[in-house]
C-alpha cells in the first residue's frame, strides 16, 4: 500500500454511493430530466440554492427520496442557535442523509441537538474565502484559510457533525488532524482536461486517494454531451479506486 492509497475512505459506503451529482438546475422539471437521463448510473443528489429558489425544493426532494435516490440537502443553514436548531427540528422528517450548515460552534451543537438521523456536513470555511476576505473579517494577518478548515473540522467532529464539506486540496490534512471517521466531501472534482471557475480542484481518483469519502461534480456531468456516459465513467473510476 503506497501513502497515498493508505488514505483511502474506510467507511461502509457502496462505492457507487460515493459519487453525488449536484442538481444545479433552475427547476424540477429540469432536475427531473436530468435525473431521468442518469438513471441508475447515480443514485446520491445534492440539491442547492438555485433550485430551493425554484419554490418546489422539497416537493422534488420527497419525490427523489420516493425513488431511491439518497439526497444532501445543500443548504447551508446559519442563523442564531436557537432558529438554526428549530429549522433542523422541522428538516429532520425528511428522508435525506446529508444537510450542510455553516461553522459556528454553537450553531453546530444546536443543529446536531435536533438533527434526528440527518448527517451535519458542516461548511468550515467556504472555498472562494482567501486572504482578504479573512482580514476583512477581522483575522490577524498570518492566520490561512487551511489552518481555520483544520481547526474548525476538529470541532465540528468534536460536536458531533457526520462530516465536512472540503476541497480535495484541503482533504488529506483533515483526514490527518482528524481520523478516519469524519465523512469528508468534496466538490472542485473535475476530470484532468477542464478548464472553468473553480481553482482548487482534482481529479475523482485524486480526491479519493486525499481521503475523501464522497465527491460532488456538478457541471462535469450536468454539461457533458453524454450525461449518463460522463457519469458512468466516473463510476468506474471510483470502483476501481475502491476494488
Ligand atoms: O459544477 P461543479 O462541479 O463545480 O459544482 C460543485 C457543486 O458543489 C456546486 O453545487 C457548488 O455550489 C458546490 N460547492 C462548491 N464548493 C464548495 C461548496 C459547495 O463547489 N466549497
Amino acid at each position: 500500500m503506497t501513502s497515498e492509497t493508505s488514505l483511502l475512505s474506510t467507511r461502509a459506503v457502496p462505492p457507487r454511493e460515493r459519487l453525488i451529482a449536484a442538481l444545479d438546475v433552475p427547476s424540477p422539471d429540469d432536475a427531473r430530466r436530468l435525473v431521468t437521463a442518469l438513471g441508475d448510473a447515480v443514485c446520491f443528489y445534492k440539491l442547492g440554492f438555485e433550485l430551493l429558489m425554484s419554490g418546489a425544493y422539497f416537493a422534488l426532494a420527497d419525490e427523489l427520496a420516493g425513488a431511491g435516490k439518497k439526497l444532501f440537502l445543500d443548504l447551508k443553514l446559519y442563523d442564531i442557535p436557537e432558529t438554526v436548531g428549530r429549522a433542523m427540528r422541522s428538516l429532520r422528517a425528511r428522508r435525506a442523509q446529508f444537510v450542510t450548515v455553516h461553522y459556528g460552534a454553537r450553531v453546530l451543537e444546536a443543529a446536531c441537538r435536533e438533527r434526528g438521523e440527518l448527517g451535519i456536513l458542516a461548511v468550515t470555511v467556504l472555498t472562494s474565502i482567501g486572504p482578504d476576505d479573512l482580514r476583512d473579517l477581522g483575522y490577524p494577518a498570518g492566520v490561512a484559510a487551511e489552518q481555520l478548515v483544520i481547526e474548525r473540522a476538529r470541532r465540528a467532529f468534536e460536536i458531533g457533525c457526520e462530516g465536512v464539506v472540503a476541497s480535495p486540496l484541503e482533504a488529506a490534512r483533515i483526514r490527518a488532524a482528524v481520523g478516519p471517521k469524519l465523512a469528508i466531501v468534496t466538490p472542485g472534482i473535475r476530470p484532468a482536461t477542464a478548464a472553468d471557475d473553480q481553482r482548487r480542484v482534482a481529479t475523482p481518483r485524486a480526491a479519493f486517494e486525499s481521503g475523501a469519502d464522497y465527491i460532488v461534480v456538478g457541471r462535469p456531468i450536468r454539461d457533458a454531451v453524454d450525461p449518463r456516459g460522463a457519469a458512468l465513467a466516473i463510476q468506474e473510476t471510483i470502483a476501481s479506486v475502491f476494488a
